[in-house]
């Protein structure tokens, strides 16, 4: 068999595996036999270009080569919907069509999938081109990635062209999984959308190929008009016989309910039918109905069937007059964007924040909300003045969703200025985002530290982002190993530091020294090490810091890549990051200063520590070396005692503070031995039997 004799037998047989299994779940070979069929097709294309089929099963699997998504005009207007918010709102514009038309109509009613809006361009049956919606005039050219969703046919049975609106999405199945094997939280997304946006925009087809992307189409427009088919639902009935996903939950609209049946059956389709009297009772149904669905959709379109009908009615600028979409009541609110502000991270990721006029939402009046990075503002084409819809995601984190209007001040969608806003350093683009690459910007700096003293790392709640700020200004917090060896008493009259908080912060900073191994290796800000990865690293050969600065040293990755769930890239990463002389400065210093860099200095407090173990306190009163009481609490668990909020039978003790007379009263009726502060501090060793109280203070702070 010649080259091209082989390439078009590859080809054809891995179509019928490829559809066989994606379409029917059936496998006709063994994976491994598809796999060297495919690969050998992979390289036979890669020597011979030429030989290569337009519509290749390869092209399925996606390349790792660059993406720049060039920008390409439409064929056909690519235009949104207008809005209707209620069930009558949608009657009204049935009976609005069907007097404007004088005659008898027909709509289909179809979900209004929350998706990315894509056009498929066949030429000659092939897949040359898929769109995102862009203006609705120009959008981006990201074929490569929408090559890779399974259920976009490459190529259809008709030499025909044809235009194919459809909407990528992720189901909800999906977008769990996904997010789930997703460690870094902040590579998490929000919500499926966001999800398909992303990877719709992913530079590397490869990587796009591994996000559960899908489709589902719902218009199409034939290159030849004689052949157009009469109806949307003979449209909808020949995209299918084409091998195109059309969404299963169509339902149709007429006259009488049988009329509606009727006309499905004639095109062929599936869906449930109506009388026009029904649509209140349909909208109410429908909208309970979506959350039970496995993907996610935001409303419910409807579409005059009769084509003639449609060109009539015609478009205006922004949406067809032939169709409306009942959108689902969500806690959204309109507001202008009137700026973008670049904010730099303690990583020196550069984050653009919306500035929003002021908007009540959900009970708070929202002015800000988080814009992710440049892929976010380029996903929903926003620029300064537009109207955006704004959201509370969870209910909480106010979020831009969508652009309602573009301003009319000619502004084009925004980019990130190229140097970073805090020390002007230009930035550096990796993998999507933008980085400031100043280790000494100041914003950065600040963000290590208060990255470091957060609750969720050292805890040192007295060192919050406002003192920081404070303190990096008057130039006695610059790094992290200050906050070891500053002199705080010198921070007395600067703003908000007086006597009290400076003892406070020294009190906490001290307390800080005794965290973890683990915790403190995840507070110095390595990238690829988050609190997971460090309780990883330590219980796997890794359990004190020379070690990893050996394999720093070394180079060398397979002991790091012998942890499960630590890879080739993440392994590099860390060996690189280690090698900077700073972050060996700061490793230093924290080390003279007794913080645990080697684990074995955790296990020996613990195993001092769980005194307590098998005893069941209450407490009841207020202490002088405790307040807020909790921090007794906190002392009773870290040595393994159990602590409840009220004495029973079951309590073994009573830490008993000054006032208090309830419990007190309730554990010398059940026999609990009452404990009081000055026995309290013995017990757990923070005090010498005998010695005074001032003394205790000491110690203990
Ligand atoms: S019809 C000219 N049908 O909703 C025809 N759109 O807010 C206009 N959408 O841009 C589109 N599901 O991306 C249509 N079943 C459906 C849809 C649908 C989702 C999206 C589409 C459109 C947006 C309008």
């Amino acid at each position: 068999m010649g080259i091209k004799e082989e390439i078009d037998k590859l080809t054809a047989d891995l179509k019928v595996y490829q559809d066989k299994y994606y379409k029917e779940g059936i496998s006709l070979i063994s994976d491994s036999e598809y796999d060297r069929l495919s690969d050998r097709l992979s390289e036979l294309e890669k020597a011979h270009p030429e030989l290569m089929h337009p519509d290749s099963p390869t092209k399925r699997i996606g390349s790792d080569l660059t993406n720049d998504f060039p920008e390409v005009r439409h064929t056909i207007p690519v235009l949104s919907l207008d809005k209707a918010y209620s069930g009558e709102a949608v009657s009204e514009f049935f009976s609005r069509s069907i007097a404007k038309e004088g005659g008898s109509l027909s709509f289909a009613a179809e979900e209004k999938i929350d998706g990315i809006s894509m056009v498929l361009y066949y030429e000659d049956g092939i897949l040359v081109r898929a769109v995102t919606r862009g203006n609705g005039i120009i959008g981006n050219d990201v074929t490569s990635n929408i090559m890779t969703i399974h259920s976009v046919p490459l190529s259809i049975p008709e030499k025909i062209d044809i235009a194919v609106r459809g909407e990528v999405y992720i189901s909800k199945e999906g977008f769990r999984k996904f997010n789930e094997a997703e460690t870094d939280d902040a590579k998490k997304a929000a919500n499926p959308r966001n999800l398909a946006a992303g990877a719709v925009r992913r530079q590397k087809s490869i990587e796009a190929s591994q996000v559960p992307l899908d489709i589902f189409c719902y218009e199409g427009f034939w290159g030849d008009k004689a052949q157009t088919p009469a109806d949307h639902l003979h449209i909808l009935s020949k995209l299918k016989e084409f091998g195109f996903r059309i969404n299963p939950h169509l339902a149709f609209f007429d006259s009488t309910k049988e009329l509606a049946a009727e006309k499905l059956k004639n095109a062929g389709l599936e869906g449930e039918a109506y009388a026009f009297s029904d649509i209140s009772e349909f909208v109410k149904e429908k909208t309970a109905e979506r959350g039970s669905l496995g993907y996610e959709i935001d409303g419910l379109v409807f579409k005059i069937n009769e084509l003639d009908v449609r060109d009539r009615f015609g478009y205006t600028e922004h949406h067809p007059r032939w169709a409306i979409a009942y959108k689902f009541e969500s806690p959204q609110a309109e507001a202008k964007l009137l700026g973008i502000t670049v904010q730099v991270g303690r990583t020196g990721r550069i984050t653009p924040v919306a500035e929003i006029s002021p908007t009540k939402l959900g009970g708070s009046t929202i002015r800000r909300a988080t814009l992710h990075n440049q892929e976010y503002i380029d996903e929903l084409e926003l620029a300064i003045g537009d109207t955006v819809s704004i959201s509370k995601r969870g209910d909480v984190i106010p979020a831009v969703e969508n652009v309602i209007e573009k301003n009319d001040e000619g502004n084009t969608t925004y980019r990130i200025p190229p140097a970073c806003p805090c020390c002007g350093t230009e930035l550096v683009q990796i993998g999507g985002l933008q980085y400031c690459p100043e280790y000494t910007c100041p914003d950065q700096v600040k963000g290590r530290i208060s990255f470091f003293a957060s609750s969720d790392q050292m805890d040192i709640d007295t060192l919050g982002p406002k003192t920081v700020e404070v303190l990096y200004e008057a130039g006695l917090l610059r790094s992290i190993e200050d906050i070891y060896t500053a002199d705080f008493t010198k921070a007395a009259g600067l703003p908000g530091m007086g006597e009290k908080s400076i003892s406070l912060l020294i009190k906490g900073v001290e307390e800080s020294r005794n965290r973890p191994y683990a915790v403190v290796l995840s507070s110095l800000g390595v990238a690829d090490i988050g609190k997971k990865s460090a309780e990883l690293l330590s219980s796997n050969g890794f359990g004190s810091i020379d070690r990893i600065l050996e394999v720093s040293d070394s180079g060398d990755t397979s002991a790091l890549t012998a942890i499960p769930s630590i890879g080739e890239v993440t392994a590099e990463s860390i060996i690189e990051a280690f090698r900077s002389p700073r972050l060996r400065r700061t490793i230093e210093v924290l080390k003279e200063h007794g913080l645990h860099l080697d684990s074995s200095m955790d296990e020996e407090e613990e195993k001092a520590d769980q005194v307590l173990s098998g005893q069941v306190w209450c407490i009841t009163g207020s202490f002088d070396n405790f307040n807020p009481r909790s921090l007794a609490l906190k002392e009773i668990e870290k040595r393994g005692g159990r602590t409840v909020s009220s004495v029973t039978s079951k309590t073994t003790h009573l830490l008993a503070g000054k006032g208090g007379g309830s419990k007190r009263a309730e554990a010398e009726r059940l026999g609990v031995t009452i404990v009081d502060e000055e026995e309290f501090l013995q017990i757990i060793g923070e005090k010498q039997a005998g010695s005074s109280s001032e003394d205790a203070q000491l110690t203990l702070f």
